[in-house]
């Protein structure tokens, strides 16, 4: 293999920058040709793909968003689409694609593996709801986000003895809600995996208050639902005054952390690594800190799962 395209896909995540420079300098590095694929399968229809060399991806490494620019396409998903698509990538003579993005982006990268064009996935999202993988890209950085943001919240709860309700992004997975809950020791943690008991949530708060406890952090993930009805419920059946912030795409934004950074760096290697190696349909992931990949079927077939001893953990310390 000798050219190989890189793209991004889906929502953006901090770090993919940092693995579109991982995949085109190991590329280079075992001398192929690497093209940029410009706002993802939208653009490679559009064949929107330039060749890109050591120095295009110099200084990114540090940036959050993609260089590469993304986008969702809804026309990339019929055959129609695929094939202009693939004509496009022929037309620059790619053997070999690394996309990075989310399951939506891999649900094409699929398609084209199916056309004949290797494909490699790498788990790009914020939202660490990819089988495969104990990590996604963006994801560490988001939570330190967020978890920022809870500090500075609880400050002005705690002044105010109120009660807030902050709703995080995630699609329909908990991943952002649990490791954020826990890391900002918020009372009460709501997910899309564990059913919830408004009942119950409110005894939680009201022995809490008993106890003398002035202010309280519920953290609610965008994935079960509106956090400002959450608040508006607790306000009426408590009695009490709450506020709700909804952390919205500030969640998406930002320097990657250095977990983020060294994970992309890590993962946009080895799927060129897997490239040169001939194989195809598969997405690289990170387990017990060692590389590994996963075929897109056994993928899709994996329902995500929130890590439940965590989440048992955090009801515990936050009795
Ligand atoms: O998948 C990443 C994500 O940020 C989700 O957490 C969120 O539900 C969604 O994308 C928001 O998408 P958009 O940027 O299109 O509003």
């Amino acid at each position: 293999m000798k050219r190989i395209a890189v793209l991004t896909s889906g929502g953006d995540s901090p770090g993919m920058n940092a693995a579109v420079r991982a995949v085109v300098r190991k590329a280079i590095y075992h001398d192929c040709k690497v093209f940029g694929v410009y706002r993802g399968y939208a653009g490679m229809m559009d064949g929107d793909i330039k060749e890109l060399n050591l120095g295009s991806v110099g200084d990114i490494i540090h940036r959050g968003g993609t260089m590469l620019y993304t986008a969702r396409s809804e026309e990339f998903k019929t055959k129609e689409g695929q094939l202009k698509a693939v004509e496009n990538l022929k037309k620059h003579e790619i053997e070999g694609v690394v996309v990075i993005g989310g399951d939506g982006s891999y649900k094409g990268a699929q398609k084209l593996s199916e056309h004949g064009i290797a494909t490699i996935g790498a788990p790009g999202t914020i939202d660490n709801d990819i089988p495969g993988t104990d990590f996604t890209i963006g994801f560490d950085t988001s939570l330190n986000t967020i978890i920022h943001s809870i500090d500075k919240i609880r400050d002005t709860a705690s002044s105010h003895e109120r009660t807030y309700v902050i709703e995080v992004m995630g699609r329909h997975a908990g991943d952002l809600a649990l490791w954020s809950g826990l890391a900002a020791g918020a009372e009460t943690i709501m997910l899309p995996e564990v059913e919830y008991n408004m009942e119950e949530i409110i005894d939680r708060l009201e022995r809490g208050a008993k106890r003398g406890k002035k202010h309280s952090i519920i953290v609610v993930a965008e994935g079960i639902g509106s956090g400002v009805e959450i608040g508006e419920t607790i306000q009426k059946q408590m009695n009490i005054e709450t506020r709700v912030t909804v952390l919205g795409h500030i969640q998406r934004g930002g320097s990657p952390t250095g977990f983020d950074r060294v994970l992309a760096s890590r993962l946009g290697a080895h799927a060129v690594d897997l490239l040169l190696k001939g194989k195809s349909g598969l997405a690289v992931g990170i387990e017990n800190n060692q590389l590994c990949s996963t075929s897109f079927d056994e993928i899709f077939s994996k329902p995500h799962e929130i890590d439940t001893k965590m989440y048992e953990l955090s009801s515990q310390l936050s009795i």
